[in-house]
């Protein structure tokens, strides 16, 4: 097939949710990636955070080989036992926050969300959410319901009701919006697409105060954050939070789709048999390649990696930002999660337009933004590489 073909017919069968770019992706390795004409670019998306070792990375290739030619969904699903689930459940045990206990698998961020909502319903016998304005939890209707900007709601009302919004990084706010009717709190430790809004140590520790004071359940939606994306294994963890759940996806299997959440022995002692469930939930396959990915996290210290590159990240964007301090307004993140804020959302597209032009994928993010969330085992010089790149495309849209 060529590029043109493929444009054509995903042009015309494909639901029209996204404005495309007109690029047919054929192959990929590491943070390269080929179109079917054979150009190559640079992904310093990720794929939206979810390849985080890489594109055809050879350690989950093998465990998508070998788990395959033995089992990718077990005779009725998770009523039976597996040794690849028992494989990951135990590597999971040993990265997650040592309080939690209990961990159930999705195939995705949204659904592990969406279940850690329902459950904390049943355990605390309340209706009632809290989440905060400008977060993404995802696009289910209960998901999209907790998800604090309009362009993810408006058109979808009415959306889930006992649905309430405090501003991010606001301890008065969230201290006057509990009380006894509120089941959860859903927090994403660090906001990703929400613009890369990173809050102070104080805010996430006393939410748990608080929450923990009023009964309420505290939800961690490391989706994005989770697994070394932004240096630690998971912030919350890193920041010694005690959330009664953490849920987690995108980075957890590197690009096949995944995701679960985790529970304290509180929450768990509280479900019971019919509770959750789902026909995926847990697969081989899955639990194979995620086991792949956090070993593979864990034995390379990617982690190390993410620290070393931030550093020349925020070394060099702090030079374009002095160099150009009309059109850069911020520089932001933390880890690989980075994001360059711009002075109006012209010029942040023409920006991002002007990478695409010269082989480099990022993320216009918020109007006004770029983010930058690249593979987290990415080399120096693949960085320097992607960065030069960058610095260009912002040179042709600062002197324009
Ligand atoms: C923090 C956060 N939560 C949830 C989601 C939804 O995850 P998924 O797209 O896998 O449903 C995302 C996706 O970007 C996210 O960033």
């Amino acid at each position: 097939m060529s590029s043109q073909t493929t444009f054509e017919i995903e042009d015309k069968y494909m639901a029209p949710f996204f404005v495309k770019q007109k690029i047919s992706i054929d192959r990929g390795e590491g943070v390269f990636v080929w179109d079917e004409d054979g150009n190559r670019y640079i992904d310093f998306t990720s794929g939206w955070g979810v390849t985080c070792i890489g594109h055809a990375q050879p350690v989950i290739t093998q465990a998508l080989v070998s788990q395959g030619q033995k089992m990718l969904q077990n005779p009725n699903s998770g009523l039976t036992y597996s040794p690849a689930r028992a494989g990951l459940l135990s590597v999971l045990m040993k990265v997650l926050p040592s309080h939690l206990t209990h961990i159930f698998f999705s195939n995705s961020g949204a659904e592990a969300n969406d279940a850690a909502i329902k459950l904390a319903r049943k355990v605390t016998n309340r209706l009632d959410v809290i989440s905060t304005h400008q977060s993404f939890h995802g696009r289910t209707i209960s998901t999209a319901s907790a998800t604090g900007q309009a362009s993810h709601r408006e058109k979808f009302n009415p959306l889930m009701p006992n649905y309430r919004f405090v501003t991010y990084g606001k301890l008065d706010e969230l201290e006057h919006a509990l009380d006894e009717s509120v089941a959860a709190f859903i927090i994403e430790p660090i906001q990703g697409e929400g613009g890369v809004h990173i809050p102070s140590e104080k805010y996430l520790k006393e939410a748990e105060r608080l929450c923990s004071e009023n009964g309420t359940l505290l939800i961690a939606d490391e989706v994005q954050t989770g697994f070394c994306r932004t240096g630690p294994m998971f912030v919350s963890g890193a920041m010694g939070i005690n959330v009664d759940f953490l849920t987690m996806a995108k980075g957890i299997a590197g690009g096949f789709p995944f995701g679960g959440f985790a529970m304290s022995e509180k929450v768990a002692s509280a479900l019971e048999i019919g509770d959750h469930g789902g026909t995926y939930c847990g697969n081989p396959l899955g639990c194979a390649v995620a086991h792949a990915v956090i070993k593979y996290l864990v034995d390379n210290d990617v982690s190390a990696n993410v620290r070393h590159m931030e550093t020349i990240c925020m070394e060099t964007m702090g030079v374009w930002q002095k160099r150009f301090p009309e059109t850069i307004k911020e520089i932001r993140g933390k880890g690989l999660l980075l994001l360059i804020e711009f002075s109006d959302p012209d010029i942040a597209a023409k920006a991002s337009d002007e990478c695409l032009a010269r082989h480099l994928f990022v993320r216009q993010t918020q109007g006004n933004g770029i983010r930058v969330f690249p593979a987290l085992n990415i080399k120096e010089e693949e960085l320097r590489e992607g960065l030069a790149i960058m610095q260009s495309a912002i040179e042709a849209v600062a002197d324009a």
